[in-house]
């Protein structure tokens, strides 16, 4: 039987910076962030949207009255969490409109987890194939303003539908993975923001990459030759980029010519986004489906999940013969009418989240356009909006 992706729909915010502008308020050469860091935009995430409002406004313009029915699973993948003890996902599933005999669940391991639910989500749907499970990666990625890490922030959530005959990709059941205790880049739960050692967090992605990916290969018996396009977590575009040029000299000059072209489309739509943590992985999928002309129904593809901490998987997907209908055909219409704001309008954004304290607070949520906004908190209760309720 195949299970998996069925479906799959990105959301973030309305409103982005420029890198070339930001690399200049920063006294950064440009370059240094468009090529050496891979980016162009960044979406500034603002007070209105959290990691429930992100995934909830992913997913519900995707699902149908049977999707909503079929859905017996429900996970968020996160690392920017709202609660130590209820799950977002408990609050996504009420504006979602799913049942209430939908299981509930947030699951955490860095960038990771997404990666997780995905494959407790086809366990499930193999077991009980009549049902659906969403799953949805959702994260606003925060290292500080004027911090090395800063022209690698962003945000969203991507939803995916994994379900029996899917419509966009059937996975493997095999998988390689690799999880070791490494202080690369963590968040004690007194931190807004991430702490990193840059350097040695890309060397070690890189490590972990080429040890899944060479495990992979052997546990499954599958030549590189095999892999029509890589597709990886994307921190920064240049990331990826670096993972690829390692293994590069396993294949022949065509292939390596192959995947570097692949590797072009699959970044095009993080680079005016930034790292969304979880979601990464997916947008960069979706971005090679989206705009990659030279994909094939049959095409084997595969995919390296990275979470800091650290968790590595590499595993595949094969691409199916009407693979568009289940894709997020107008996400680059949306990316393109995005508002771009000013260094200072995307401080004033970073600096404005809700704090975290018990008092009464309000986001100016009017100037918010999504269906989906967080209002605020009163009685140490966040606040959510559906404007269509
Ligand atoms: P930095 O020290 O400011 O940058 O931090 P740099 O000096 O290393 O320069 C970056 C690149 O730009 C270099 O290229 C330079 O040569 C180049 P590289 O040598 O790496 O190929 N460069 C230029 N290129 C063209 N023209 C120029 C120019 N100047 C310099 N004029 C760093 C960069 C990524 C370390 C920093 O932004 C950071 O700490 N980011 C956060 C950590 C991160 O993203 N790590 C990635 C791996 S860990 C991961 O993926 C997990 C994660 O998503 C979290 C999770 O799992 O939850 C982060």
């Amino acid at each position: 039987m195949k299970v998996g992706i069925d479906k799959l729909r990105f959301a973030s915010a309305h409103q982005y910076v420029d890198m070339v502008e930001l690399a200049r308020a920063r006294h950064a050469a440009p370059d240094k962030y468009t090529i050496g860091i891979g980016q162009t935009q960044m979406a500034v995430i603002p007070p209105s949207q959290d990691i429930v409002t992100l995934a909830a406004n992913a997913a519900a313009p995707m699902l149908t009255a049977t999707d909503l029915a079929a859905i017996d699973l429900l996970i968020v993948g996160t690392e920017s969490g709202i609660d130590n003890s209820k799950a977002s996902a408990i609050y996504v599933a009420h504006l979602l409109g799913l049942s209430s005999r939908c299981r509930t669940i947030e699951m955490k391991e860095a960038c990771y987890a997404a990666t997780a639910g995905i494959q407790l989500a086809q366990a499930h749907v193999r077991m009980h194939p009549d049902k659906k499970a969403l799953v949805i990666g959702a994260d606003i990625a925060r290292y500080g303003l004027n911090t090395p890490g800063e022209p690698t922030q962003g945000g969203g959530a991507m939803a995916m539908l994994i379900s029996a005959d899917p419509q966009v990709l059937a996975l493997s059941t095999e998988s390689a993975v690799l999880s070791q205790d490494v202080m690369d880049f963590w968040r004690p739960l007194y931190h807004t923001t991430a702490l990193v050692d840059g350097k040695y967090s890309s060397n070690i992605y890189i490590d972990y990459f080429q040890d899944v990916f060479q495990e992979y290969l052997i546990k499954t018996q599958t030549p590189a030759a095999d892999l029509a396009a890589l597709v990886f977590h994307l921190p920064y575009t240049k990331m990826g980029l670096k993972a690829l040029r390692s293994v590069l000299p396993q294949v022949t000059e065509t292939q390596q010519r192959d995947w570097l072209r692949h590797f072009e489309y699959s970044r095009k739509l993080n680079r005016r986004v930034g790292n969304l943590y979880t979601g990464s992985l997916y947008l960069s999928l979706l971005s090679l489906l989206l705009t990659d002309p030279n994909l094939r129904p049959g095409d084997q593809l595969g995919l390296f999940s990275y979470g800091s901490g650290a968790e590595g998987e590499f595993y595949t997907g094969t691409l199916q013969p009407d693979y568009q209908r289940g894709l997020d055909l107008g996400l680059p219409q949306r990316l393109q009418r995005r508002q771009r704001v000013d260094v200072t309008t995307y401080e004033r954004a970073f600096n404005g989240q809700l704090a975290w304290v018990a008092d009464d607070q309000q986001t100016d949520w009017q100037s918010d356009p999504h269906r989906f906004v967080l209002t605020g908190q009163q009685n140490e209760q966040r606040q959510y909006l559906d404007r269509q309720a």
